[in-house]
């Protein structure tokens, strides 16, 4: 069985690709410091799949503990590097601690993947790195333009670090997968998404405006050059997501890529704005939202959506999961964190 390490595996795309790769034959062991996840999403892993995981809470911003991993673990066939920042606008905040939890993370970790030659590397990119696209869909070879937002530069920076490294070590064979907008949750809502603290994504924000957590939502901007004036975003389900890093993690396994590195668009290849996401919302689950319009958010693209054939075609995944099964999913999952909070509660004051 072959071992693969997965950074940010306590987190929503990391906890889901676990699941994922277990199901699919593969062993695992997690490199996670905690600083925006939780260990309750493990436990979800392991009710689903009935196999406990090993998470080292290690930051990978220190090269000493990240070295310590490998020298205990020296027979690591791939892996697939989740661990980062990722909130746009939090990104244009605070640009110093992104360039620096990202871009430093990213290269401890290559040098271990050097030195410890492992095989098959995985990176998390994004739709963030076209900036905004001159025509959508977007392509594979769709030029990048300047990004929007310091999280985008950091995953532009990210895939030409990569593509220099690789171009270093031709044996250690490199994919890099762009995804779109990663939303919902497993369909058992064992896991999903857990913001650690107020969401900034819209989908999350959606859920905890219509559980009650959050007020409303705020729309930032509706005076786009789009159909109904928000911006236009492709939704991902978690799920397919996460069964598309087992696919280029076998295709990789079978020596199956060409360019090194290769770059595949993970997006469902439709578009959507931030309104009709908000009344698709309503209609699958019955739930009205309370929405205001606020004004355009920095660093925020006007619109974008994947041309996904290339995965279709090379990788054989096919997304199986559409719009209204990301929002029930994610909605399943909101109630499910209620349920749990409520649990919790009546443990503390005695009641069960
Ligand atoms: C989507 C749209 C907001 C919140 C995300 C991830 C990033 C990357 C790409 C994977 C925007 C609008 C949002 C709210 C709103 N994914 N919105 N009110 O910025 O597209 O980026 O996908 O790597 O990691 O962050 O996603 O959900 O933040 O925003 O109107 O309260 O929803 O303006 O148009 P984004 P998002």
């Amino acid at each position: 069985m072959k071992k693969i390490l997965v950074t940010g595996g306590c987190g929503y795309i990391g906890s889901h690709t676990i699941v994922d790769l277990i199901q699919n034959g593969f062993e695992i062991i997690s490199i996670d410091n905690n600083s925006r996840s939780s260990t309750l999403l493990l436990e979800g892993i392991e009710k689903i799949t009935g196999k406990k995981i090993k998470n080292y809470k290690v930051d990978l911003c220190d090269f000493n503990d990240t070295h310590a991993v490998f020298e205990e673990n020296d027979d690591i066939a791939g892996i697939i590097h989740f661990a980062a920042f990722k909130a746009v606008g939090e990104s244009v905040q605070k640009p110093l601690m992104y360039f620096e939890n990202n871009l430093l993370s990213l290269i401890n970790l290559l040098k271990c993947v050097e030195l410890f030659k492992v095989p098959h590397f995985v990176f998390s990119s994004s739709c963030t790195v076209y900036g905004n696209p001159d025509n959508i869909p977007v392509t594979e070879e769709t030029p990048t333009k300047p990004a929007e937002s310091p999280y985008g530069y950091t995953k532009q920076m990210g895939e030409q670090i990569i593509g220099e490294f690789a171009k270093a070590n031709k044996h250690i064979r490199c994919i890099l997968l762009r995804y779109f907008n990663p939303a919902g949750a497993h369909p058992s809502a064992l896991i999903g998404e857990l913001p650690i603290d107020k969401p900034q994504n819209l989908v999350p924000v959606i859920t905890q405006s219509a559980i009650g957590k959050l007020p409303g939502i705020t729309v930032f901007g509706d005076q786009y050059p789009t159909r109904d004036g928000s911006c236009v975003r492709d939704f991902i389900h978690v799920c397919d997501l996460a069964h598309a890093h087992t696919l280029a993690l076998q295709y990789l396994i079978h020596n199956g890529n060409t360019a090194n590195p290769e770059i595949f668009n993970l997006g469902t290849g439709s578009g959507i704005t931030v309104l009709e996401t908000i009344h698709t919302f309503e209609k699958v689950t019955g739930v009205k939202l309370h929405y205001t319009i606020g004004p355009n958010r920095p660093g925020d693209v006007v619109a974008i959506y994947a041309n996904n054939d290339k995965a279709k075609k090379i990788l054989g995944w096919d997304p199986v999961y559409k719009l209204d099964d990301i929002m029930s999913t994610a909605w399943k999952w909101e109630q499910k964190l209620k349920d749990d909070e409520k649990l919790f509660t009546g443990k503390n004051i005695g009641l069960n």
